[in-house]
């Protein structure tokens, strides 16, 4: 494998590009084996840059001729830059002609120009477009382009790039070619092509302010019938955008094309959207609840790029979170005003905050620990991060929180009215959002507040309350600090949010206490007059700033929450702390059985039988804290004892709550027509808990009725919801039925690609028995349709085992860490940016007790010992070490 050096970029280091390319004319001779590309551009020096060398970007490319201004010219290479001296010194325009080939059907790294089943793709975020041909790949350096592609017209009878198709026709040979023509000047990453054989579900649609566009959602032939749910998403995304915001679409036709080899979710290619198949597939029957929320968001997400990324974009690579904490934002609160009323808005908030602690968390306290703007990298790719996108939506939320809603939505509209058409940095998203609202805490602390921006690490707010009966005063004392981070060992204090109220102890809420107090010191304090009794606190309500928040709740107050906090975040947050608790101190006893206590019990049963409560919202409060979140918690980790203290709480909840659960099942199961709304997918969500309870109960009571019926219902189902829920309630049950349910299951999807995914997932992510799942797993590995090669199969096997699956992963005899390191060496080789994903998967290895820490970092240094490895999974893993 070839890679590039390895260079450290700083942030610090930017400088404006010594040439402009005002236009692109690109000329595809599309071939998988040898692809001939024409690159026609006009170029300008930058009068404001010392005058110097063109230093052009291209990798794995092969030269064969460069023009300028139609003579031949005088060039060098330097690593993978192509170096021109001798231009025109003027700053007048000039041409420059360069013509390369490069082979898509080895390209397995899926960066620049690649097959995919037989049809042509192209990902050229961050740097893939120098794959494809010599330019300046920066996103600061924006061109108008106009694409010609040249093909075989049976093989590739669909020719698309961005922006109008403007002339098609035949050609000699039985080939044929189309014309596109982009009318928004784009940076090079936002470029796309795709040549293959597809079909388009089509639509199309009158604006509000009358502008006709055509919709169109590309899938390979049989899939035509799976296109549904993403063109709907598509719609709702256009009208939520001009409704919201006042944005509308600037295109005349907007496509969305599917590919099933796709390294990230999709792609925000200007007017051509390339999309991982697993977010744009969906029906009934392959397809789950949790499969059309995120069809629903990442359609959503990708489309409001189209402003925020695509109109306005990114000086250089470290202001990332600009478009994508951005535009996650902005997905988030899509999916939250389509949810519809205020519960169903609380389970959206609830699940994307249980993300940002289970996955941005331990990345912010481990050796991957980076800014939401980040200050140098190795390899950009590494970035694309939950820092950088949930960490970095969370900081979008905290301005919309300091400056309301309305103040927020003027604050965008003055971001477009000044940067429209421009590559500018996350300060200037900041200023403008506190400019257009003068009078906010956001202007008055703005310096401040953007150290969101520059210090990484998780804040922790430590609040303790003084209750002084004979005064009726209440003093809440909120107390910041933030650990030290890779390159940051002091941290200054940060603008937090903190939205709270106080609760008399009988739950009534005290009249006037709900406030929002902006921390900005490093402790504040907060009186509240007039308090009759002793209050409970609710803080941080609707987790209004990404912190830990510490205060030391008795199980009397989180009762009182969960039963009746007003806010519903809050509500669940109780009850995840009375479960935390208790997993805490069965771990720190030694002891294993019995964590639960009839507190606790009587408590999630009260929830469980409430009758006013949301079936999705019961669902989220049932669900004990995940191990990753409880391991996050300890100083010292000991897994095995995590998973055998979370398991002995699930065999309890399960077995206490028996008849309970029976309950909820026969009240939820039936949802009627299959509909992936918020209230009947909440009820499948609660039907499933029910069934895995029940399942997991009967292996205590040797009840053979539920089990059997669980079959049943994976038989008859009329859903994917339904039916894959009670597959995973035998398989994580570790009920002999479940052999015969995998095999039929694998029998009824072998040909939907998605669904086998699925399959693969389920056993990779099943609950350990004895070391039961890596063995498990290698079989898997030889099964006829895994594949490394393709990045979904990839995943579903490895990553739900490896990072996803603690408990089996972290064995005392170090062969999951075996495994791990093969894997990742096996995967650099194909696709870096893959294999750096999974190297992942030991950051926190510093945490754990002997003897996983110590084999775990055998592994790493057995990885990092290779010599050629790529640049991402070098960095990963030298950063571990460190
Ligand atoms: N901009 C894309 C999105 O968030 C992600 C593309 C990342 N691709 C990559 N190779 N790093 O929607
Ligand atoms: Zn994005």
């Amino acid at each position: 494998m070839r890679e590039g050096q390895t260079t450290v970029i700083r942030r610090e280091d930017y400088a404006a590009p010594a040439y402009w390319i005002d236009s692109v004319e690109l000329t595809f001779d599309l071939d998988p084996a040898k692809t001939r590309v024409l690159n026609k551009m006009r170029l300008r020096r930058n009068p404001e840059v010392a005058a110097q060398a063109l230093k052009l970007d291209g990798e794995e490319l092969n030269l064969a001729r460069v023009l300028v201004n139609g003579q031949g010219t005088s060039f060098k290479t330097e690593g993978d830059q192509l170096v021109l001296e001798n231009l025109p010194t003027v700053t007048d325009a000039f041409d420059l002609e360069i013509f390369t080939t490069c082979a898509p059907e080895k390209n397995s790294k899926l960066m620049g120009l690649y097959v995919s089943q037989g049809t042509f793709f192209t990902q050229c975020e961050a740097e893939g477009f120098r794959r494809i041909t010599y330019f300046l790949d920066r996103p600061d350096v924006m061109a108008s382009y106009t694409v010609t592609l040249r093909a075989d017209k049976k093989k590739y009878p669909v020719l698309l790039s961005n922006g109008n198709l403007v002339e098609q026709g035949d050609l000699d040979g039985g080939r044929h070619y189309a014309k596109w023509v982009d009318p928004h000047k784009k940076p090079c990453y936002l470029f796309a092509l795709v040549a293959g054989q597809l079909v388009a579900r089509e639509q199309r649609i009158k604006a509000r302010n009358g502008r006709e566009h055509l919709l169109q959602v590309y899938v390979r032939p049989g899939d035509l019938d799976k296109t549904e749910h993403a063109m709907n998403s598509l719609m709702a995304s256009i009208a939520w955008d001009e409704a919201r915001f006042k944005l509308p679409l600037d295109l005349d036709r907007f496509m969305i094309v599917a590919t099933s080899d796709f390294n990230m979710g999709a792609m925000e290619n200007k007017g051509l959207n390339v999309f991982n198949t697993k977010f744009v597939l969906a029906s009934q029957a392959t397809a789950t609840d949790v499969d059309y929320a995120n069809i629903e968001s990442v359609v959503g997400h990708e489309y409001f790029h189209n402003w925020t990324g695509n109109r306005v974009t990114c000086r250089d690579w470290f202001q990332l979170s600009l478009k994508e904490g951005l535009t996650v934002f902005r997905d988030q609160e899509f999916s939250m005003d389509l949810a519809g009323e205020a519960s169903a808005r609380a389970v959206k908030r609830i699940e994307d905050v249980r993300v940002l602690r289970t996955a941005q968390f331990p990345e912010d306290a481990g050796p991957m620990a980076h800014p939401v703007r980040p200050d140098s990298y190795i390899e950009i790719n590494n970035f694309y991060t939950v820092t950088v996108y949930e960490k970095g939506s969370e900081v979008v939320r905290m301005q919309q929180t300091l400056t309301s809603r309305e103040g927020f939505a003027k604050g965008m509209a003055l971001y477009f009215q000044r940067h429209d058409g421009q590559a500018v940095t996350c300060d200037d998203f900041a200023q403008a959002i506190a400019d257009a609202n003068p009078s906010s805490e956001l202007a008055r602390l703005l310096p401040q507040f953007k150290r969101w921006y520059s210090q990484a690490g998780t804040p922790q707010v430590a609040a303790r309350g003084h209750y002084d009966a004979a005064a009726q005063r209440y003093t809440l004392t909120l107390t910041q600090s933030c650990p030290p981070t890779p390159g940051q060992a002091e941290k200054l204090p940060f603008v937090i949010p903190v939205a709270l109220g106080l609760l008399y102890a009988d739950g009534l809420e005290i009249p006037g206490s709900a406030r929002t107090v902006v921390l900005s010191d490093a402790q504040t304090e907060v009186v509240f007059e007039g308090v009759a009794s002793e209050p409970v606190p609710s803080l941080l309500r609707g987790f209004s700033a990404p912190v830990v928040l510490r205060y030391d709740y008795s199980d009397a107050e989180l009762l009182t929450l969960l039963a009746h906090d007003s806010d519903p975040f809050n509500r669940w947050e109780a009850g995840q702390r009375l479960a935390l608790k208790r997993a805490l101190a069965t771990i720190a006893s030694g002891a294993t059985e019995q964590p639960l206590d009839a507190a606790y019990l009587d408590a999630m049963r009260a929830v469980l039988r409430h009758p006013q409560l949301d079936a999705a919202f019961k669902e989220l409060v049932l669900t004990l804290p995940s191990e990753t979140y409880i391991a996050e918690q300890l100083e010292v980790v000991d897994p095995q004892r995590v998973h055998a203290v979370r398991e002995a709480m699930r065999g309890q909840l399960a077995l206490e709550l028996r008849e309970d659960w029976a309950w909820a099942y026969e009240q939820h199961h039936d949802t009627g027509a299959y509909r992936p709304d918020a209230v009947s997918s909440g009820r499948r969500a609660l039907a499933g808990l029910a069934l895995a309870m029940l399942c997991l109960a009967a292996r205590e009571t040797g009840d053979v009725v539920w089990p059997g019926k669980t079959y049943q219902r994976f038989k008859d189902a009329g859903n994917m919801t339904d039916r894959f829920n009670a597959l995973a309630a035998l398989v994580q049950s570790g009920h002999a039925l479940a052999r015969d349910a995998l095999q039929r299951f694998h029998a009824l999807f072998k040909n939907e690609a998605l669904v086998l995914d699925k399959w693969f997932a389920l056993q990779a992510g099943a609950s350990d028995r004895g070391g039961d799942v890596l063995p498990a797993v290698k079989q898997l590995m030889k099964h006829p349709d895994f594949t490394l090669k393709n990045p979904n199969r990839a995943r579903s096997l490895i990553f739900s085992y490896c990072s996803a699956n603690p408990g089996a992963f972290h064995r005392a005899d170090a062969a999951g860490y075996v495994y791990w390191s093969e894997r990742v060496l096996e995967l650099d080789a194909l696709n870096p940016q893959v294999a750096a994903r999974l190297a992942r998967a030991l950051d926190r290895w510093k945490k754990l007790a002997e003897p996983y820490r110590h084999a775990a970092r055998e592994a790493i240094a057995r990885v990092a010992a290779k010599p050629d490895l790529s640049n991402d999974v070098r960095e990963v893993v030298s950063r571990a070490l460190a």
